[in-house]
């Protein structure tokens, strides 16, 4: 009851200072899309990346926009990539065309597809299963595919999470811990959440993740910005939990304002608009930077390493520029995060010992209502 009266304070706080962080987060997309070109002019396009072979990594939602293009150029750089998408004739249909497209001289792309749908925990359960029993290692997992449904009506998953929230955070956050044995056989690896600015203006009540409460009144873009702050808190603390031997970095990215399917829900009268405005936005291939950067740069270990000795620090944040940077200041709201990590193990129905467990080779069990694994 205490916790209650604390959130209901917290909320009416947030009401207060909700404008001016509102008004904060659109100045800073706003100028991210006007002046992302001028700050990652010191990239190139595409960025250059080292020999991959013998690296295994998965790229969720890897058959459209920033995922596509993350999965082709690590398969062209020699890695092993597996595309984790759920639609799976498409992503074969891809891997067809760059094999006859591709620049490595004959060399079959080491690239392969395996089902997974976000908005179905069980989906997310099997597909880490099925990965696990190869007993190899996995060296980096994109948790890439999401979802940015503007203008559209409250929508639930069949697990009874509100869609962005699940597809954003709670799947992800389930499909890293399950993860995490194949990520130790990969050690060192890589955890690298496609985030956004969006974070910024992002405000989760731990108690009402799915935002049905009515304390807060919901819109698309609450949904969205909630999820990718609530992965930001969950990614600093899975960083601070993973004992160092086990050699995972993570982190979460934003890829810049980009041109993609992202807004594929956009109500028509909004999309001349949006048409017009794109023209400042990033390329896919230009906002697949951030990611590929975290997932092959070799000073990012290092980087979150420094983060997870500061114990004032959250999650490291990398920038569509390629260059660290701090996450919204409610990221970085000890206590909240806390309850938002504990929260998530509840909501993906994994116990919240279940990381130190899976690290020590014990095995944690899944349950999905009355379903257990
Ligand atoms: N574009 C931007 O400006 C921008 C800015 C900030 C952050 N981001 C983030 O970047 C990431 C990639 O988005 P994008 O811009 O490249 O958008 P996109 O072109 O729409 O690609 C999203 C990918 O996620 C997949 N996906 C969606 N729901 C899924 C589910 N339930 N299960 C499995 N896969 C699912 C989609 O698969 P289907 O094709 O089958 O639907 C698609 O392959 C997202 O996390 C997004 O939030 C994008």
């Amino acid at each position: 009851m205490k916790e209650e009266e604390k959130m209901k304070q917290t909320i009416k706080m947030k009401k207060n200072i909700g404008y001016i962080d509102w008004i904060k987060g659109w100045i800073n997309i706003i100028s991210e899309m006007l002046f992302q070109r001028i700050a990652s002019k010191h990239l190139h396009n595409p960025i250059p990346l080292p020999s991959l072979h013998n690296l295994t990594f998965i790229v969720t939602g890897s058959t459209s926009g920033i995922g596509l293009q993350t999965a082709r150029q690590l398969a062209e750089s020699g890695a092993h990539v597996i595309m984790a998408v759920r639609n799976t004739k498409a992503a074969h249909e891809l891997i067809q065309k760059w094999q006859t497209e591709s620049p490595s001289k004959g060399l079959p792309l080491n690239i392969e597809v395996m089902e997974i749908d976000l908005l179905s925990l069980e989906s997310v359960a099997r597909f880490a299963d099925l990965y696990n029993a190869r007993s190899g290692p996995l060296h980096a997992l994109i948790n890439n595919a999401g979802i940015c449904s503007i203008g559209v009506p409250q929508k639930f998953s069949k697990d009874g999470h509100e869609v962005h929230m699940q597809v954003n955070h709670l799947a992800p956050a389930l499909l890293s811990v399950l993860l995490l044995p194949s990520l130790i056989r990969g050690s060192p690896s890589r955890i690298i959440n496609v985030n956004s600015l969006a974070q910024s203006f992002g405000f989760v009540d731990p108690e009402d993740m799915s935002v049905v409460k009515g304390n807060r009144k919901y819109t698309s873009l609450v949904g969205y910005s909630s999820s990718k702050l609530a992965q930001v808190m969950f990614s600093g603390i899975l960083q601070r939990i993973l004992p160092e031997e086990c050699g995972i970095s993570v982190m979460c990215v934003s890829p810049g304002v980009v041109r993609t399917n992202v807004v594929r829900d956009l109500p028509k009268i909004l999309q001349p608009a949006y048409a017009l405005i794109s023209y400042f936005f990033l390329s896919p291939q230009e906002g697949s930077r951030s990611s590929l950067f975290a997932a092959t740069d070799p000073q990012v270990p290092e980087y979150c390493k420094s983060l997870k000795a500061d114990e004032c620090s959250t999650c490291a944040f990398i920038s569509q520029d390629c260059r660290p940077s701090n996450p919204a200041k409610e990221a970085q709201n000890t206590e909240t995060s806390r309850r938002v990590w504990e929260k998530t193990f509840e909501l993906v129905g994994l116990p919240v010992v279940a990381v130190d467990n899976l690290v020590r080779g014990k095995e944690v069990k899944c349950s999905f209502g009355d379903q257990y694994r």
